[in-house]
């Protein structure tokens, strides 16, 4: 008894704490329909200043579309969304970056890359020059500056996606199953880019399937199960003491596939 009492109150001291933190990134009642199904269905989400957001779920849950909706590469049906309490409007967008869960690369270099990205941007001169080396050495991507992008390993060249977006000095940075395939090095130091980045203030939303990394990285999870919020809360109590049938399943090890109940 008293070890669950112990429990309760170390999770609410975890709730407390995450409420506590000003929201970046507010979203309502959020909802996508496309040829009459309802793929997001009425989704609210609070992204905290400075935290690391995770969204888990299974295949088809939604969580791609949710990160596309939220960064504004979908208009939802319904719903609305706040930046910092306020309106959404262009300068917002334009804070946020996203890392794709196959990065679009240029049919160029390493560095080509980089540097298309910073001068979309509107950065020029020594400040690009400086921030492309910088994003090189941060990535370990030096000595492969002037090979083309298109040849690099699959970690190298999620590396360099992410590399492209951090360089842009995201405030949010939005990243799609970013180790997803990679062998535990390559996962490794994309891990390490991102604890970095979070280090540095910014704000992370991520999809993952993996536990182990959201036990290492997620301070909050999101838990999609069809389209809905199934769970949310701080990792610290989402991972230890599920509510929901579809995360403590998924946590467990059980299959759960949306709408079927859970499979041996
Ligand atoms: N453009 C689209 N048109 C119709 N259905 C879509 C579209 N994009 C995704 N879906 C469907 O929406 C559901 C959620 O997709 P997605 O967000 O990609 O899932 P995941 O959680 O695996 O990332 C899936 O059933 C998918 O087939
Ligand atoms: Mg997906």
């Amino acid at each position: 008894m008293r070890e669950a009492a112990a429990r309760t109150e170390v999770e609410d001291a975890a709730s407390i704490a995450a409420a506590a933190v000003p929201a970046l990134l507010e979203a309502q009642g959020l909802r996508l329909e496309i040829g009459g199904k309802r793929l997001i269905d009425g989704i609210d989400i609070r992204i905290g200043q400075g935290r690391k957001t995770m969204i888990m779920g299974a295949n088809g849950a939604g969580k791609s579309l949710l990160l596309r909706l939220l960064h504004g590469l979908i208009v939802p049906t319904a719903g609305r969304m706040t930046w910092r309490g306020g309106p959404l409007d262009k300068s917002a967008r334009r804070a946020q970056a996203m890392v794709f869960q196959r990065p679009v690369m240029l049919r160029r270099s390493v560095l080509a890359n980089l540097a298309f990205a910073l001068k979309v941007r509107g950065l020029r001169g020594p400040a690009r020059e400086a921030r492309i080396a910088e994003a090189l050495d941060k990535a370990q991507l030096g000595d492969l500056a002037r090979s083309p992008a298109r040849v690099l390993s699959g970690g190298e060249q999620q590396r360099l996606a992410l590399a492209r977006a951090l360089a842009c000095d995201p405030e949010l940075l939005f990243l799609d199953e970013p180790t997803a395939s990679l062998d535990p090095a390559s996962t490794q130091a994309i891990e390490s880019l991102i604890a970095d980045a979070s280090r540095r203030g910014v704000t992370v939303v991520m999809v993952s399937h993996d536990l182990g990394q959201a036990r290492r990285l997620a301070d909050d999870i999101v838990f999609l199960q069809a389209g809905r919020v199934a769970e949310s809360g701080p990792a610290s109590r989402v991972l230890c003491s599920p509510r929901s049938e579809a995360a403590g399943a998924w946590l467990e090890g059980r299959l759960f596939l949306d709408g079927q109940g859970a499979q041996g």
